[in-house]
């Protein structure tokens, strides 16, 4: 049996997945809507769940979806295995920290929010460990697009240096993913910040699985047209997961001995950024 703790933009489309093969699984939310719903290409489809303030005992795993600095609040309702969604470095090893165990997943679809109807914008892939094989399975039964990997450790790096270049520049010149391609100063600051992030993980002993810089410029091309997760944070004037983004690749960086610049100064200029907006200076 599965369970999902948080229901917002990942957790309504794993909660469809599951649907679609046939389970209905139980999930953990902070706020309750009246329905949750996906729409895709045009269509809505109701999603089924049963709301529950804590996992049973019967469920194998716990699908954390909640953004990265909801983590801790989110582990006292874990039954099972903790499987963590969410980009960027911090929730998982809080998770495993806490808990004791904890598998991670990428997650590269593309899902915006409004209250409990989700709407997918982007196909993409799950990418999950062999050790969560049954999850797989059943996910993929459900229609999602699941690449099951080794180590699902450099995917997670991967996304997490692309996040890196990606989101902070667009966030802070108010532009969508494309203009790291179209201003070559916007596009110089995205590579230093994705290739220092990649630096990161090699000290840290995970190697890529593809270039940092590449893989940034071919995400900024396919989702040129795309407002990044955290310009819309930044818009709507809600907390952004940079701490767990560019915060994360300077903390390990600095664990492992490497500086990392520019992701401090995107760090540090996202975090104002957020200042100025609450304060409405
Ligand atoms: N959306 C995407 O396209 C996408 C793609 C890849 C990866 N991700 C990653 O996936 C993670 C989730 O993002 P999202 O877009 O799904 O965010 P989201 O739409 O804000 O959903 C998070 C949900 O978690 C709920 N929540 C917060 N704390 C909770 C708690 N303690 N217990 C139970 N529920 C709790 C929130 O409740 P409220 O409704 O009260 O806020 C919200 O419904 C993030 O790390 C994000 O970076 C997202």
């Amino acid at each position: 049996m599965f369970g999902i703790i948080g229901l917002g933009a990942i957790g309504i489309l794993l909660a469809y997945f599951l649907n679609k093969a046939g389970h209905v699984p139980y999930a953990v939310t902070r706020t309750r809507r009246d329905r949750y719903a996906i729409r895709a290409e045009g269509a809505e489809e109701a999603v089924e769940v049963v709301l529950v303030d804590k996992l049973p005992g019967s469920v194998r795993y716990s699908l954390i979806a909640v953004k990265a600095y909801d983590t801790e609040s989110a582990l006292g309702a874990v039954a099972g295995i903790p499987v963590v969604f969410q980009n960027g470095i911090g929730g998982l090893e809080l998770a495993r920290e806490r808990l004791g165990l904890g598998i991670g997943a990428v997650v590269t679809y593309g899902v915006s929010r409004e209250g409990g109807v989700a709407e997918l914008r982007g196909r993409g892939e799950i990418i999950l460990p062999e050790e969560a094989g049954e999850l797989a399975d059943a996910l993929r039964a459900g229609g999602a697009s699941v690449r099951i990997v080794r180590d699902v450790e450099p995917y997670r790096w991967l996304k997490t240096a692309v996040n890196a270049a990606i989101n902070p520049v667009t966030a802070l010149l108010r532009a969508k993913n494309g203009v790291v391609l179209e201003s070559p100063h916007a596009r110089a600051l995205a590579e230093a910040a994705a290739r220092e992030a990649g630096l990161v993980a090699e000290r840290l002993g995970v190697r890529l699985p593809a270039d940092p810089v590449e893989e940034t410029l071919r995400v900024a091309t396919a989702t040129r047209e795309n407002y990044s997760s955290m310009l819309q944070d930044v818009l709507a004037g809600r907390r952004t997961e940079v701490d767990y983004i560019n915060g994360a690749v300077v903390s390990y960086g600095r664990r492992a001995g490497v500086e990392a610049p520019v992701n401090y100064a995107l760090w540090l200029a996202i975090k104002a950024l957020s200042d100025v907006q609450s304060r409405q200076l």
